[in-house]
């Protein structure tokens, strides 16, 4: 049996990497806080799919949880697949916050994907075979003011994922990894960071599925990063082309528009 672990999978994009990653067959680890919610899905994915499914409640902002999580794919040695997904977005200018969120988003974001990916990566490149995703965003492309840590912290995922593959395929191993780099997704994101999605434009939307969809395609065909839909697409062409002293005008224009209102 194929064995896959998902961080955030109680909801969300991680919530439908589970559901989709059952259909096809995978054994699950579902990591996040909210045992409940876990347990819950689990419990519909074993019945439905007939699969093994584990819920694995655990804050990965936190040391012993963190560790807790590498020590379950160290000792079992079967993954196959870890999606890093666990994520939130904050809301604000850096520097009239309170340090707090964003020091936990750096563990979660950053030493969480680091250390779940050392912990998966050694034993995939033993075996020969696996996949990790690690799911960034659009925003991980260019710095916009109000979201300054959630979009450092994702430009570190699409670096950081960049510099593995180069050393995979540098070894001629063909374990796969992918940065997925999402837009703005219907999940329970915006709540958490209390934003309005009605001040994004409906076309700009996707579902979480789509999302899921193109990163399990990307997956299959080895795509080092996934930006899932066409007018993102077009967007990160764009943010390549254009200067930064342009980009970052309209940023400050934009940022002093929303007051510092956050990123996707
Ligand atoms: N939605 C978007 O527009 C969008 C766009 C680009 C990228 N993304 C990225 O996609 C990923 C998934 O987000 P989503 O949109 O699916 O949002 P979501 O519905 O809010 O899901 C976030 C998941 O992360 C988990 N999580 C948060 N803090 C955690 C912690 N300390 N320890 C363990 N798990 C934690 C949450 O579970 P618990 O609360 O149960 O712990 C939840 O399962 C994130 O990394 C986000 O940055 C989202």
């Amino acid at each position: 049996m194929r064995e896959a672990l998902i961080t955030g999978a109680s909801s969300g994009i991680g919530a439908v990497f589970a559901r989709k990653l059952a259909q096809r067959g995978y054994d699950l680890v579902l990591v996040a806080r909210r045992r409940e919610r876990l347990e819950a899905l689990t419990r519909e994915l074993e019945e439905k799919h007939s699969i093994g499914a584990e819920a694995l409640a655990a804050d990965l902002a936190r040391d012993d949880d963190l560790a807790r999580v590498e020590e379950r794919i160290r000792s079992a040695g079967t993954l196959e697949l870890l999606v890093n997904n666990a994520g939130f977005g904050t809301r604000g200018w850096f520097h009239e916050a309170d340090l707090e969120p964003h020091d936990r988003m750096h563990r979660l974001h950053v030493l969480a994907t680091l250390r779940l990916t050392h912990a998966a990566v050694q034993g995939m490149t033993a075996r020969g075979r696996g996949g990790i995703v690690n799911v960034s965003s659009v925003a991980g492309f260019v710095q916009t003011p109000g979201s300054t840590s959630y979009v450092a912290t994702k430009a570190w995922m699409i670096s950081f994922t960049e510099g593995l593959h180069l050393e995979l395929k540098a070894t001629g191993s063909p374990v796969k990894v992918q940065a997925l780099c999402p837009g703005f997704t219907y999940s329970e994101f915006h709540d958490v960071v209390g934003m309005d999605r009605k001040r994004i434009p409906q076309a700009w939307w996707m579902k979480a599925e789509e999302v899921v969809d193109a990163s399990l395609r990307g997956l299959e065909g080895g795509k080092l990063t996934v930006v899932p839909g066409w007018r993102y697409r077009l967007l990160v062409l764009l943010l390549g082309l254009l200067p930064r002293a342009l980009l970052h005008a309209g940023s400050i224009k934009y940022a002093a528009r929303y007051r510092g209102q956050g990123a996707e």
